[in-house]
């Protein structure tokens, strides 16, 4: 029994276990060295062309220069501000203007909407330009004619800070500004970009008393945000 089942143990043992061990080794070797030196080309090829990609974004940017725009709002006309019964009654005029300071890249700006806020509330929403075309080093004016009523719910602390900002007769009003960008540079166009542009502004109210124009509205640089 024990020897019967011995040997073809041992043989069925020895017979896969010799021949793999030394074909495999072979193989092995050779498949090593090719896999090696193909490695080593990949990789080369690879670092050189990491190398010559970050070389091209290089070049790119020191000949294009690529700068965001700017924007600032030059001038505002607020002659209408109440919060009654729990509405706010407005009327303003927001002159900006968009500076494009590249000298490479002109910018398409489509849809350009102005949001404003007061005490982190919505009260008004316009569309300020449909589309235009910005070119080099330039820069365009646009308005914004915010008026209306909005039905606000202050709460007293909202209603306190309007009531300070009434006396003062300087309001604090926040407006975003959203629309889409593509920059041309020659005759290709970029993809869409949304940014952001954010102004926090102090607004005086103008009032048609010649003795209350001492507070005038300071131009104010918004902050714009890529993402
Ligand atoms: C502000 O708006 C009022 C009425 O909308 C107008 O009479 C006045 O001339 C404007 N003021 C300025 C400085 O544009
Ligand atoms: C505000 O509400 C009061 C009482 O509800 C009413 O008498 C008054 O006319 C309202 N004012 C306005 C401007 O709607
Ligand atoms: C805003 O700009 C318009 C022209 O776009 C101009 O007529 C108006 O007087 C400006 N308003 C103010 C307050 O500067
Ligand atoms: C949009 O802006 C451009 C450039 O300033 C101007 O030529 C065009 O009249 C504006 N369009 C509107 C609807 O305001
Ligand atoms: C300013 O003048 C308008 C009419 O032009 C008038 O309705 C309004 O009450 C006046 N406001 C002030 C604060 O004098
Ligand atoms: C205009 O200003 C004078 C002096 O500050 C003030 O007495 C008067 O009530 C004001 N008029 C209006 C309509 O606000």
């Amino acid at each position: 029994m024990a020897d019967n089942r011995q040997p073809p143990l041992n043989g069925a043992y020895y017979g896969p276990a010799i021949p793999p061990p030394a074909q495999p080794r072979y193989s092995h070797h050779r498949s090593r060295s090719c896999c090696s030196c193909l490695f080593g080309f990949l990789w080369k090829l690879l670092v050189a062309l990491i190398v010559l990609a970050g070389l091209a974004v290089l070049i790119f940017y020191l000949i294009v220069q690529p700068r965001s725009f700017k924007f600032n709002v030059t001038e505002a006309n607020l002659t209408k501000f109440d919060y009654t019964n729990n509405t706010l009654h407005y009327n303003m005029v927001l002159n900006f203007t968009a500076r494009n300071p590249n000298k490479k890249l002109s910018i398409y700006y489509d849809n350009v909407e102005a949001r404003a806020f007061y005490e982190g509330e919505r009260f008004a929403n316009v569309d300020v330009n449909a589309s235009f075309r910005q070119y080099k080093k330039s820069s365009n004016p646009m308005s914004g004619v915010f008026s209306g009523q909005q039905l606000l719910m202050l709460d007293n602390d909202q209603v306190s800070e309007f009531n300070k900002d009434k006396n003062i007769g300087v309001y604090d009003i926040y407006v975003k500004l959203y629309f889409r960008i593509r920059f041309r540079l020659g005759d290709v166009i970029s993809g869409t970009y949304k940014p952001k542009v954010k102004c926090h502004l102090k607004v005086p109210l103008t009032s048609n008393n010649t003795t209350a124009t001492f507070t005038r509205f300071v131009p104010t640089k918004c902050d714009v945000d890529f993402y």
